[in-house]
């Protein structure tokens, strides 16, 4: 007998097949009682008859327990009018009796349902978000790919900061001190002065004492990079990558946006171009809003809600005071309090997607800044190499991958986007 995936089940309708997975839940009434198998493909409706099912099979019913492992065969069978299927069963072999499952259908609280995260991850709606996710990440790496990009991973144990001493995670290393990479980005400029077009990605590290919605100690970011580009060039690609994401989880993940309830019609009316702002008027819309701004500030999550509400699309705040951002930033030619980089932040307050910029070419004012900063020129040596060797104006930018599954999936929190979330507060499972 076949052994066949139930997702793909409507192939098999009038034959007899196997289906390996585990009980789901199970409704019985007299001759008659419904389980409902799960494969990690689909949920399945079996039909177990007295008479049809073996005499054994049928008196399961007082022995499985929700999520007992096990392999069913039986008849596929169509809904005469609806696309559904069901399957008549006919035997069930028990892999494994299961303990009484600690989650039930009875609300839990987020503390019990992430202890248990492990096992949270099997329902439906845990299930939907890991499929979005790993359709945003097939989008991200078949964006790329198309246009020869070339895939360059960065360490993860760095010797230095990228993006600011204050959330480095440390770590011994052999003697020394090493930090968890909170950035592939000064490896990426490496690569981009290899191939011209470069991208990172991989999971980053940050030791963040914020307990928000949107921070994670640990997230993946991915981090293109690219010689002969500017600001301007940068931010059309980061707009062009958002909507090739939004295409394809719109185009292939249907199912799972509509088991998360999300209103897709919001998604489906992001257009290009983004809304693309100064960082001059950010703050007059924070101004007229009400908001007491002092201006050279960095923008905080409420700052970035009220800005976002303003747009349907992302919107793209470029041109920041220098003092709040990285040191690796080139200054703008025409005013030299800022720095060209640029912050995409999300409709609906789900705030900064993505971080980028154009990078500082010259090495002087490079070596400028990072005195400024009260960072070790000898840290550095290597990536002032890159200054010194053909340096050509390059940019590129980083996203946050469970930032933006948190926004498409429309997620109160990102610790539902990952698998296994670590946040300041938890470290296990
Ligand atoms: O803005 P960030 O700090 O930019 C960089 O790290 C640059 N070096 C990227 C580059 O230009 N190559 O971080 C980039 C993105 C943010 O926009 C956000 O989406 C995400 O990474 N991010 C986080 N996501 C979850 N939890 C955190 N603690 C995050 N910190 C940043
Ligand atoms: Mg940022």
């Amino acid at each position: 007998m076949k052994i066949v995936k139930i997702k793909n089940i409507a192939e098999f309708v009038g034959e007899e097949v196997k289906i390996q997975g585990w009980l789901h839940n199970l409704r019985a009434s007299g001759k008659i009682w419904f389980p409902i198998f799960r494969d990690g493909t689909g949920l399945l409706q079996g039909v177990v008859f007295k008479g049809e099912a073996e005499d054994e099979t049928f008196e399961m019913k007082n022995v499985l327990t929700q999520e007992s492992s096990v392999i069913v065969s039986g008849e596929v069978r169509k809904h005469p009018k609806k696309e559904e299927y069901e399957l008549g069963v006919k035997h069930i072999e028990i892999v494994q009796i299961a303990e009484e499952y600690p989650i039930s259908k009875k609300e839990h609280g987020v503390d019990f349902l992430m202890n248990n995260r492990h096992l949270w991850l099997r329902s439906k709606r845990q299930m939907a978000i890991m499929k979005v996710r790993h359709e945003i990440i097939k989008a991200i790496r078949d964006f790329f790919d198309e246009r020869d990009f070339v895939l360059m991973d960065s360490p993860m144990f760095t010797p230095n900061a990228c993006e600011g001493t204050s959330t480095l995670f440390e770590t011994e290393y052999f003697g020394r001190m090493a930090y968890l990479t909170q950035s592939g980005q000064l490896y990426a400029e490496a690569g981009a002065m290899v191939f011209g077009d470069v991208y990172t990605f991989g999971p980053t590290f940050r030791a963040e004492k914020s307990k928000t919605r949107r921070h994670l100690t640990e997230f993946w970011m991915v981090e293109p990079e690219m010689a002969y580009c500017d600001l301007d060039q940068d931010m059309d690609v980061a707009e062009d990558f958002i909507m090739f994401i939004l295409g394809r989880v719109l185009a292939n993940r249907r199912e799972e946006l509509a088991i998360l309830e999300r209103d897709v019609s919001k998604l489906e009316k992001i257009r290009k171009p983004f809304p693309r702002i100064t960082y001059e008027e950010a703050v007059e819309i924070l101004r007229k809003n009400g908001v007491d701004f002092q201006w050279g500030g960095d923008l905080g999550a409420t700052d970035e809600t009220i800005i976002g509400e303003h747009f349907d699309a992302p919107v793209m705040i470029h041109r920041w005071p220098r003092e709040c951002k990285a040191f690796y930033m080139k200054r703008d030619p025409k005013d030299d309090r800022l720095a060209l980089g640029v912050d995409v932040i999300a409709p609906d307050g789900f705030g900064e997607i993505i971080g980028g910029a154009q990078r500082e070419d010259d090495l002087d004012l490079l070596l400028k800044r990072i005195k400024e900063e009260g960072l070790d020129e000898k840290d550095f040596d290597w990536y002032l190499d890159l200054r010194r060797y053909g340096s050509v104006p390059h940019a590129g930018f980083g996203m946050g991958l469970e930032r933006v599954v948190a926004w498409i999936c429309n997620l109160d929190h990102v610790r539902e986007t990952i698998p296994f979330a670590r946040t300041m507060g938890r470290l296990e499972p």
